[in-house]
């Protein structure tokens, strides 16, 4: 395959460009009255509404045939198939697996990997019904009323996220914290009002070598240790999410308490396995097989669809359109429900660690612009923070609006006045307001510039009827596959993480010199010496 940038394809799209960039919104909703109709798709449970992106009737075709040069439709089946498509760690990538709900044999080297994947979800649904019935008792037979998740990246943000999403499904009675940061102050303050007879930890994280986690999972154990003096207390208060049962067991963590995955799952990708348990335990598994059924529906329509009707093509292609052509650097997240709050924090994870990446699968360096920064908050307090960069400031910024019809908690007119918010803020980002408009308010002089808003902010809108399992689930996919969509084109691996390692191995060094205190050992530059001696004076 040539090089991306030197494709066809791509040199069209790059006059396409140059055609469309000075074209704005107003016009082209303006000669198309079916624009809308033509740019919506519906699938499992949500309606993406693409119609204010600064595209014309041909543009998708365009990104499309991109799209087909280099290869989709192939790399999906590749994915679904088990190919061991993550290269640099020999892996397939199969969270497609995790929610298979047709259970069709999927098979990674000759073996069919669901009767391992159903057997761990049943063995999970098991343990998380006595422990939300009750009769998982404590050590000193009291019953479990915390569940304290003790792990990092993407086994933490994935069920965090999803557990807050889905807290109108949980069982209240059970408190549900996260603890990932190395920093004790995490620790300390997410356990400081409970009592440890009735907390159970579960200490999640795939290589089970992470410094963050077994740290916090060292000083949990001490914590539980201290109030009930007996090692035994252990097996009744710690359980292990892991693929690495030989590390579990040297943490002291009967391996029967131990619920496995696999190398084929990523981290950011893994919170349909067994690193869902807290969620399991807070939802109830019959909500968890829900969010994985709506998953399975956003796969079944990912590998189905032609591309120019597929949800997760369509998203990605148009992400790579302003990454690429209009010189986008972020992409915005703006989810209009509450119970959404930490769903940016999942996706940067998800799309910077797996397209944060400016080497492609061939070792060679990419010729463009990668993932962009994901970042955002729930609405309407981005309005009150960063819009006015949004609809004013100098960059684009194109953003996606995540809503739901319904509310969870019918509170006087909150949600229509949320949904309002929700609608006006993609017509105003679109279409602005011209200066004619402005002095029509009887505004004059400089201040017409200044109340003037250029328009042309590119959004999509994602809506929903409710915020459910179901919808969680194929939302979170959708994300997934974007994703996946994107690192197509760019030709690089979305699911290893080498850029991750470096940092890790200088901080082991850091820790050494931090704790040994040999001023003549200190070996690096003046910044890392003079920083390091700081703080072995100052602690
Ligand atoms: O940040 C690097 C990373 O490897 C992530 O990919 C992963 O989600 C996280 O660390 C935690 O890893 P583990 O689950 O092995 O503790």
């Amino acid at each position: 395959m040539s090089k991306l940038t030197e494709m066809m394809e791509w040199l069209d799209l790059g006059a396409h460009y140059n055609d469309l960039k000075d074209v704005h919104l107003r016009e082209l909703f303006g000669k198309d009255l079916e624009r809308t109709n033509n740019m919506s798709i519906e699938a499992c449970g949500l309606f993406l509404d693409y119609s204010k992106n600064r595209i014309q009737d041909d543009t998708v075709g365009k990104l499309v045939a991109l799209a087909e040069a280099c290869g989709m439709k192939d790399a999906v089946k590749a994915m679904f198939s088990g190919r061991k498509i993550n290269e640099s760690e020999d892996r397939a990538v199969l969270h497609i697996a995790l929610r298979n709900r047709r259970n069709n044999a999927i098979e990674v080297d000759g073996e069919n990997v669901m009767p391992g994947v159903n057997s761990v979800l049943e063995r999970m649904a098991n343990f998380a019904n006595e422990v939300r019935a009750g009769t998982w008792k404590g050590y000193t037979g009291r019953q479990i009323l915390n569940v304290v998740n003790i792990g990092i990246g993407g086994s933490d943000l994935g069920p965090a996220m999803a557990c807050e999403a889905l807290k109108p499904f949980s069982k209240r009675e059970i408190t549900v914290r996260f603890v990932s940061n190395v920093d004790s102050t995490h620790f300390a303050e997410a356990t400081r009002d409970l009592n440890p007879e009735e907390t159970l930890f579960v200490v999640a994280s795939k290589t089970f070598t992470t410094q963050e986690t077994m740290t916090n999972a060292q000083t949990a154990r001490q914590w539980v240790l201290d109030s009930m003096k007996d090692e035994e207390a252990v097996a009744r208060h710690f359980v292990a999410v892991s693929t690495n049962a030989d590390e579990v067991a040297k943490f002291g963590i009967n391996t029967e308490l131990m619920f496995e995955f696999w190398d084929w799952v990523g981290g950011r990708y893994s919170v349909w396995s067994a690193i869902g348990l807290p969620l399991m335990l807070s939802i109830g598994p019959l909500n968890f097989m829900t969010l994985l059924e709506g998953a399975h529906a956003m796969d079944c329509h990912f590998e189905e669809a032609p591309l120019w009707e597929n949800m997760p093509v369509v998203m990605g292609l148009l992400s790579v359109w302003y990454n690429n052509f209009f010189g986008a650097h972020t992409h915005a997240v703006l989810p209009y429900d509450q119970y959404l709050h930490r769903f940016a924090a999942h996706l940067q994870q998800l799309d910077m660690e797996s397209n944060g990446k400016s080497v492609g699968k061939d070792g060679e360096p990419v010729d463009c612009e990668t993932g962009p920064v994901i970042w955002g908050e729930p609405g309407t307090n981005g309005q009150h923070a960063f819009y006015q960069l949004m609809h004013q400031g100098t960059r684009l910024i194109p953003a996606d609006f995540i809503g739901f019809c319904k509310t969870h908690n019918n509170l006087s007119d909150h949600h229509d006045k949320l949904m309002a918010n929700f609608i006006a803020q993609t017509e105003a980002l679109a279409f602005g307001k011209t200066a004619d408009e402005v002095k029509a308010d009887g505004t004059e002089g400089t201040l017409v510039a200044q109340k003037t808003f250029e328009g042309n902010r590119p959004t999509n809108t994602i809506l929903a009827e409710e915020l459910n399992p179901f919808t969680l689930g194929a939302l979170v996919a959708l994300y997934e596959h974007r994703v996946y969509v994107q690192g197509v084109i760019w030709g690089v691996n979305s699911f290893d993480q080498w850029g991750v390692q470096l940092g890790k191995v200088l901080a082991s060094k850091v820790l050494d010199e931090i704790q040994a205190g040999d001023d003549a050992k200190l070996d690096h530059d003046s910044s890392t010496n003079g920083l390091i001696r700081r703080v072995r004076e100052g602690k």
